[in-house]
C-alpha cells in the first residue's frame, strides 16, 4: 500500500468510527484513590471504542450528595446518560419515566442468564432492563491492621465481646481502637452490622427489611442500640464528620486498630500498595461470619435524545457486563464479580471469601440486602432510619427506649 492509501484508508477508519462515537456523561462518587482506579477502567473501555468520556463525579461516601444534584439535573431536562443508582431507587426514577429500556442490550449478552435472578429482577421496570450492574459489595467486613494488633497483644474477634476485649487492649496500647466517620450512612454501615451480629439474620430482615415495629421495638433491639453505644465509645472525638477513606486510612497507618466498612475500604488497602493477609486483615463483622449484607452497584441508564449518545450508551452497558470489566473493576474496587461463573484466580482471599459467602448464605436465606446503601427500604424510609440511628450515636443523653419509638415510627415513614 503507499502512503496516501494507508492515510486516505486510516481516515476511512476514523470516519467510519466518527460516525458512531458518542459521548457518555457519567455521573458516579468514585472520588478516593481505590474507587478513582476502578471507574477509570470504565472510562478506559468508552475510550477503546471511540467514545467521549464526560466525567460527572460528584465527591461523598454512598452517595448522597451525588443524588441530590442528579435530581436537579434530571428536574431540568438535562439528565446524564448513566448514573450511578441502586436498589429500590432504579424503581422509583424509573417510575418517572426518565429511564431508557436496555433490553436489546441485555438479550444480545444473555444477561438473564449470567445475573442472580434476584439482582436481575431489581435492575427491571415492568420487565424491562433499566439499569446495568458492576459489583457486589460485602457490607459487614471489620478491617484489622495485624501489627496495631500485635502490638496490643490483641486478638482478631469473632464475637461482639471479644471486639470489645480487643479495643480494650488498643486502647491499652495508644491506638485507637475504632477508625469512624460520623456521617450518618457510616454510622449506619456500623449499626447495621452490629444488627446483624446480635440479632442475626431473621432479625435483621424483620426490623430493618420488613420495618416490623414488633423487631423495631424488642429486646433484640435494645441489645443492639447498647452494643452499637459502645462500639462509640471506642472512637476517637475527630470522628465527627470524617470521610469513610480518611478512616480506612488510620487503619492502613496503624493510628487505628478496627474500621467496620464495606470492602470499597480494600480498595484502599491495595492503592496504597497494602497486602491482604500480611498488612490488613479482613475478617467478617463479629458475628456475622453466616450472614452476607449485600450491596449491588448498578448504573441507571436514562433517556437521551441523540443517536450516536444512545449508541454509546448501550456500548457502556455493554462494556459493564463483559467479563473483562468486571475483572478489572472489582479487582481494584475490593467488591467482586456481579456476572456469575467469572474465574476469580486473580483475586485475592478477601474476594474469594466474599464470592464463596454469597452463594451460601443465599442457600442459607442469610444473603441480606444493606439498608445503609440503598438496597433494601423505599429511600423515605431509609433517610428517616438514618436520621434516627445517628441521633442516638451522637447524643448520648438519647435513651433506647426512645429511639426505638422513633425507629418503629421511621419505618412507618413510606415514599
Ligand atoms: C457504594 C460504593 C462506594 C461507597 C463509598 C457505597 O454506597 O456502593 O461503591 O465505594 O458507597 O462511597
Amino acid at each position: 500500500m503507499t502512503r496516501i492509501s494507508v492515510a486516505l484508508a486510516t481516515a476511512g477508519l476514523m470516519g467510519a468510527t466518527l460516525a458512531h462515537a458518542g459521548e457518555v456523561e457519567v455521573l458516579h462518587w468514585w472520588t478516593s484513590g481505590g474507587e478513582a482506579k476502578a471507574a477509570s477502567a470504565l472510562k478506559a473501555s468508552m475510550q477503546a471504542k471511540g467514545h467521549t468520556w464526560k466525567d460527572f463525579a460528584v465527591a461523598g461516601g454512598a452517595g448522597d450528595a451525588a443524588m441530590t444534584v442528579l435530581k436537579s439535573r434530571v428536574v431540568s431536562g438535562n439528565a446524564p446518560a448513566a448514573a450511578q443508582i441502586k436498589g429500590p431507587s432504579i424503581q422509583e426514577w424509573a417510575r418517572e419515566g426518565v429511564l431508557a429500556n436496555m433490553d436489546d442490550v441485555a438479550k444480545a449478552n444473555q444477561w438473564d442468564t449470567l445475573l442472580p435472578k434476584a439482582i436481575a429482577d431489581g435492575l427491571k421496570y415492568k420487565g424491562n432492563y433499566v439499569a446495568a450492574p458492576v459489583n457486589v459489595h460485602r457490607v459487614n467486613w471489620l478491617w484489622a491492621n495485624p501489627e496495631a494488633f500485635k502490638k496490643a497483644g490483641a486478638k482478631l474477634p469473632t464475637t461482639w465481646d471479644e471486639f470489645f476485649t480487643a479495643a480494650e487492649a488498643l486502647k491499652k496500647a495508644g491506638i485507637i481502637p475504632v477508625a469512624h466517620g460520623g456521617q450518618n450512612w457510616q454510622d449506619f454501615t456500623t449499626f447495621e452490622s452490629v444488627a446483624l451480629g446480635v440479632g442475626g439474620a431473621d432479625f435483621y430482615k424483620k426490623a430493618l427489611v420488613q420495618l416490623d415495629p414488633a423487631a423495631l421495638k424488642s429486646p433484640t433491639m435494645e441489645k443492639v442500640l447498647t452494643t452499637f453505644r459502645k462500639v462509640k465509645s471506642y472512637t476517637d472525638k475527630n470522628a465527627p464528620g470524617r470521610d469513610w477513606n480518611l478512616a480506612t486510612a488510620m487503619v492502613i497507618k496503624g493510628e487505628a486498630g478496627m474500621q467496620l466498612m464495606g470492602d470499597w475500604a480494600k480498595g484502599e488497602f491495595l492503592a496504597a500498595g497494602k497486602v491482604p493477609g500480611k498488612d490488613f486483615a479482613c475478617v467478617p463483622a463479629p458475628g456475622t461470619a453466616k450472614a452476607y449484607t449485600y450491596n449491588v452497584d448498578s448504573f441507571a441508564l436514562f433517556k437521551l435524545k441523540n443517536e450516536a449518545n444512545q449508541k454509546a450508551q448501550q456500548d457502556l452497558a455493554a462494556a459493564i457486563m463483559s467479563p473483562e470489566f468486571q475483572e478489572v473493576f472489582n479487582l481494584n474496587k475490593g467488591s467482586i464479580p456481579v456476572r456469575l461463573n467469572m474465574n476469580l484466580d486473580k483475586f485475592d482471599e478477601c474476594a474469594k471469601t466474599s464470592a464463596a459467602d454469597f452463594v451460601a448464605t443465599a442457600k442459607a436465606g442469610s444473603l441480606v440486602p444493606s439498608i445503609a446503601h440503598g438496597m433494601a427500604v423505599p429511600s423515605a424510609s431509609e433517610g428517616a432510619l438514618k436520621d434516627v440511628v445517628s441521633q442516638f450515636w451522637n447524643d448520648d443523653k438519647t435513651t433506647v427506649a426512645g429511639t426505638m419509638d422513633k425507629l418503629v415510627a421511621a419505618g412507618k415513614s413510606r415514599q
